[in-house]
Order: structure tokens, then sequence, then C-alpha cells
């Protein structure tokens, strides 16, 4: 499906932030793998939480889902198996588009006393798991993937674990999580060190559920748990949330607020990053949610400037580099990115594709190696570009075509569903026009 978007003349509303991606799926394979029963509220809608869920009841886990309305979103129901209660699986188990379903639930499949194989779709199946099958290898996994075991589908033998001590060659909260969770099950410790912070909704959750967990800094132990289900009321996706931050802050006629967002410091780089660059952004209502800070997130008309992004505040906003790029655009100066190359291998080249449609649209954009430089004008021109199939692509284009001065055209706009099934609908009752 593509979509056509234009520039409302104001653009104001109230948003609700649809359930973490990060935290759904954590609160899915946790609980499943936990002792008792417990609810989930406020799940994430996209398919990639979906597909989390699909393959924890391929494993046996009874999982009951109830659709919400707008404003709460789904719940859902787990009855824990147990650290040991996963069953082998009849088929091959999906991870569909999902980078953090495939890793994390290699760290689960890893010790069982069954085989499994996990698959993917073209982009999944094109992403590196060789960071994954290396520790996990070393703490005793047998698991196979393509090219030299580097890709998936990849196939799990099972067997025992033993705890490991291992350097994080990058800060990505998927590898640290695959092996916490492999850790679980492991003969003794297993102590992990990460060169900058990632994401820490494992270890929080972890920790909620009786874990032997301790976080130093940044170092992680893990020791052999047995957990508890604990209910979880899922915060806002702050990296939802920023597509509509960044519209309220360069659109020249706007205040959007967006209710529930989720502002873990692990999370909450986009904010501080904005904010740099001249962003009017306010927090209203700090509140602790299940362990988890939230707040709402009022952006309103701004002049934006350039801003220079890199080291360790990095792993800290690196899905929102493609919406920060479109406020780049619309800022005065240039904003330079550093320290990004993860971006290579997520769901697209995100470097390449960003660049590929800022440049396509007039902006002076050049694309480094592990970033980009973006030379602001405060003009997009309109036109076709592609999202590559990758969601986050998609709604910067959306967002794009709330400023730009023709309409634009987003090819394959549907991918949004991923992470953001109701983004359309609600960039359109915030005024923005979708045909
Ligand atoms: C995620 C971790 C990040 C992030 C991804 C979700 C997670 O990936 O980009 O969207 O939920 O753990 P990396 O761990 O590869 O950095």
């Amino acid at each position: 499906m593509d979509l056509t978007v234009s520039r409302p003349r104001r653009l104001a509303g109230e948003v609700v932030a649809p359930g973490d991606k990060s935290v759904s799926h954590r609160a899915v394979m946790l609980n499943s793998i936990g002792e008792g029963q417990a609810t989930v509220r406020n799940f994430s809608p996209g398919d990639d939480c979906t597909s989390t869920m699909g393959i924890m009841r391929a494993l046996g886990v009874d999982i009951a889902r109830t659709t919400g309305s707008d404003d709460a979103g789904d719940t859902l129901v787990i009855k824990g198996a147990g650290i040991d209660g996963l069953r082998a699986a009849d088929d091959v188990l999906d991870a569909g588009n999902s980078g953090t379903t495939m890793r994390l639930m290699s760290g689960i499949l890893a010790g069982r006393d069954f085989k499994s194989t996990m698959t993917g779709d073209d982009s999944l199946r094109s992403r590196p798991m060789g960071r994954i099958i290396k520790p996990l290898s070393e703490m005793g996994a047998v698991i196979r993937g393509r090219e030299n075991n580097t890709l998936a589908p990849l196939e799990f033998d099972g067997g025992a674990l033993n705890g490991i001590e291992y350097d994080l060659p990058v800060a990505s909260a998927q590898l640290k999580s695959a092996i916490l969770l492999a850790g679980l099950r492991a003969e003794g410790k297993t102590r992990i060190s990460q060169p900058d912070a990632s994401r820490d909704h494992t270890e929080r959750m972890l920790k909620a559920m009786g874990a032997d967990i301790e976080v130093d800094g940044l170092n992680v132990a893990v020791g052999e748990s047995q957990i508890n289900c604990v209910d979880v009321d899922v915060p806002g996706d702050i990296s939802s949330a920023a597509f509509w931050i960044v519209a309220g802050l360069i659109h020249p006629n706007a205040e959007v607020v967006i209710k529930g967002v989720g502002i873990n410091p692990t999370r909450a780089g986009v904010i501080t990053a904005l904010q740099d660059m001249g962003g009017n952004i306010e927090l209203v209502d700090e509140r602790d949610v299940a362990g988890e800070p939230v707040a709402d997130v009022v952006a309103t008309t701004s002049n934006l400037r350039g801003t220079e992004l890199a080291g360790s505040i990095m792993p800290l906003l690196m899905d929102e580099v493609p919406i920060i790029a479109v406020a780049a655009a619309m800022a005065e100066d240039e904003t330079i990115i550093r320290d990004a190359a993860e971006l290579r291998v997520k769901e697209t080249d995100r470097i390449s594709a960003t660049v590929d449609w800022l440049v396509a649209a007039g902006v002076e954009a050049e694309a480094r190696e592990d970033g980009m430089a973006i030379v602001g004008s405060g003009r997009i021109a309109g036109g076709t570009y592609q999202s590559q199939d990758d969601h986050r692509i998609a709604m910067a284009l959306g967002i794009a075509g709330m400023v730009s001065e023709e309409p634009i055209r987003v090819v394959e706009a549907s991918c949004a569903s991923i992470s953001y099934p109701e983004f359309w609908d609600i960039l359109q009752s915030l005024g923005g026009i979708v045909d």
C-alpha cells in the first residue's frame, strides 16, 4: 500500500503512545518462562510483538489476548510454563521482521532439552546473528546458521549451558539480553560487560521477577534462577512517540501532546538530542508505571538548529535516527551523526535509506560509514519516496509529508504496522491529509 501525505495548516491534538515494543517482547518472553500467571496491559499492537507471542504459543505457552480500545491497547493473560516448561514446537518458529524476537528467543532456546529451528522474513534473514551465536556457543549451545553460522534460519540442538564472562563488542540490548536469558539456565554465573549503556528493560524486569541478577554500572551478572510471573503495565513507546514529537517541533503551527510515554533514561536520548537542537519539549506529570518512568510529552513549534550526535548517546537513540534526520533537515545549520554503524544492520541499511530519500527531496545530505551529515535548510521537497519496507523509514517519510512543500507519496507505507499499526490513522486525526 502506498500513501500520500500533505501538509496541514495546523497540527494539534493529543495522542496516546502505543505500548512499548521492547517492554512488550520481554513481558511475553519472561512471563512465559515464569512461575504463575500474569496480565500484561497495553501490549504493543505491532506485528513484531505478535511474532514473539506466536513463538511462545508454539512452544506450548497458554496466552490469551484481548483487543483493547484505542487508548488502552491489548491485554495478554499468560500462564507461565516455568523456567524448564517450554516444549518442542512442531514447526519452524517464525520471528517475522523482528530482530528482538530472534535474538532474545535464541537465548531462551539455546539451553533446552529439545531442538528448535527459527527463521524470519527476507530482512531478518540478512541481519547479523553471529554476534549472538558466538557467546551462546561459548556457553555450550549448539547453534547452526547459514553463511558459516552468521545468518538465519537458525537451528538449535539444545543441551546444558555454563556461565561465561563476556565483553560485548557492541552496545546492543538484544545481544546483552540473549546472553542474560541463557544465563538463567546456565550453571554458574554469567557476567557481561558493556562498552556503553543500552536499554535495560530486561534487567529491570528480571529483578522484579526475583531473578539472581546484579547490575553494577556497565556490568551485569546473572545466576541460575527461577522467575515469578509479574503483571506488566507496558509504558508508551518513546520510539513511536518520537514521530509526533518531531512533527510538533518542525510544523510551523503545532502543539502535540503525547500521553504516557516511557522515558527510561536508556531510551530517552531522542528527547535530549531534540532539546539540544532547540526543541520546545515539555515533560508533564512524570510518574512511575510498573518500574518504568513515564511522562506526558508536549511538543510545540520550534526553531531548530543543527547538532552533533556521537558517542554514548547513540545507543540511547539509535532507532530514532530516521526521524531525527527529518528534524535536522528542517533545522538551521549542519547536523553530524557519528558512531551509528549499527544503523547499517537494522531492518534496512538506515543510513543509506535515510540519506537517499533526503537527497531525492532536495536536502543536502551525505552518508558516512558510521553516520551521516545533513545541512538543514528548513525545506523538504515533495515527491515519491521508498520506505524500503522499513517501518521507521515509512513513518519518518509520513512526518516529512506534514511539512514538505508538495505532498510526499510513501511507497510501501503499510510496513508501519511492524511497530505502529495506527500510525496513518493518527497522522490523519492530527490534521495530516492522507490518501
Ligand atoms: C532492541 C534493541 C535495539 C533496538 C531494537 C530493539 C531491544 O537493538 O534497535 O529496535 O528491544 O532490545 P540492538 O540491541 O541491536 O542495538
